[in-house]
């Protein structure tokens, strides 16, 4: 059996290493003025130079992001069902309901004309997602939002540097938030960003973030302790500098892949985007769950399904939505399948993959 080619790989490099010695070194490790390096930096390398919030993971971005743009009971979010279930348990954690709406197949992203379906006179907010580093439909998004004076939240956990046409992901909605957690596209150990539309939402977003304390002992909110530590945005803002390069490689990787797979579905690409390919997600019609055992026991690819039940029949989130019919979500669920295209793997790597995917294809077909 070949040596296994991993699904995905965080890259720690010395870089990494050398920036934790030094705020290690330095003593002061919890939020300071690392933190506010990382977030300057972020913001304008990956927001449009919008301003940038750090905290402790994605999800809590996400949930503060809401709490700070007044989301909460009564509230109707509209959000997709085939994404991480963080999505819709942000909504849920606010005392807001999520409303799942369903996709379109090609990009696995939210359906501008499901999402208007789904539209009740409780809605407040649509949260796309970029699913897999491809942008949402955020024009058609955005033109259903304005009909119906509704705000929008971006998940973009999984597109740093994601764009349609020439804008960045994170730069569409009131706020956003982009995922730091290892297997993302760039790491800070755990972690998210929150990036925001305007300075009351980042004053807000800061508050929560902190026990509800600009000032200290002087709490204005009740909060959370959802602050990012030195030693994280140390590692974070190594990560940075090397992201473009490695998206750059994630792209040239994709682009082959593109061009040599025989017998499954490709990515779709949509008019104006930029991919960035947290995943490369094929979809196989017949048997994806055999198709996913022979390419990892026969042939040593790893690969994964993102995401195997949809969000709106997850235990934890069903009661939400009873009764709820998502054709597309469902086929999404039963045919996705990711294969490894991060910056790591080298032109052999490729090669193995390409043949094995071929040959698994040819044989099932
Ligand atoms: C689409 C999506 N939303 C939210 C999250 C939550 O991010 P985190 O794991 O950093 O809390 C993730 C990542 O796992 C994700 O993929």
């Amino acid at each position: 059996m070949p040596e296994l080619i991993p699904a995905a790989k965080p890259i720690i490099g010395d870089e990494e290493r050398a920036a934790v010695d030094r705020v290690l070194r330095s003593g002061m490790v919890a939020q300071g003025p690392e933190v506010a390096a990382f977030e300057e930096e972020f913001g304008a390398q990956l927001a449009g130079g919008r301003t940038a919030v750090a905290v402790n993971s994605g999800t809590a971005g996400l949930h503060l992001g809401l709490l700070a743009a007044g989301i909460g009971s009564g509230d109707e979010v509209i959000v997709p069902s085939f994404t991480f279930a963080a999505t819709g348990n942000s909504v849920a954690l606010t005392g807001a309901t999520p409303v799942f709406a369903d996709i379109e197949l090609d990009t696995f992203t939210l359906d501008p004309a499901a999402v208007e379906a789904a539209i009740t006179p409780r809605t407040k907010a649509i949260m796309p997602v970029h699913l897999y580093g491809h942008p949402a439909r955020m024009r058609e998004l955005r033109a259903v939002a304005d009909r119906h004076a509704l705000v929008i939240f971006e998940d973009a956990a999984q597109a740093h540097g994601a764009q349609l046409d020439g804008a960045q992901v994170g730069t569409f909605g009131r706020f956003a938030m982009f995922s730091l957690y290892p297997t993302k596209n760039m790491t800070s150990g755990e972690g998210g960003m929150v990036v925001v539309e305007d300075q009351a939402m980042a004053r807000a977003v800061r508050l929560l973030r902190n026990q509800g304390m600009e000032r200290q002992y002087a709490n204005e909110v009740i909060g959370f302790n959802a602050r990012m530590t030195d030693i994280h945005a140390a590692i974070g803002r190594a990560q940075l500098t090397k992201l473009s390069g490695w998206t750059a490689q994630r792209q040239a990787n994709a682009a082959r892949l593109d061009r040599e797979l025989r017998g499954v579905q490709t990515p779709v690409v949509a008019d104006g985007a930029t991919h960035v390919y947290h995943q490369y997600t094929i979809r196989v019609e017949n048997d994806r769950d055999g198709f996913s055992r022979a390419l990892r026991e026969e042939h040593g690819i790893g690969n994964g399904v993102y995401y195997p039940i949809p969000n709106h029949r997850l235990e934890s989130l069903a009661p939400f939505a009873p009764g709820l019919d998502l054709p597309n979500t469902e086929a999404a669920a039963a045919t996705v399948l990711s294969i490894p295209v991060h910056p790591s793997l080298t032109d052999g790597d490729l090669d193995r993959i390409i043949e094995a995917v071929n040959a698994v294809a040819k044989a099932g077909a």
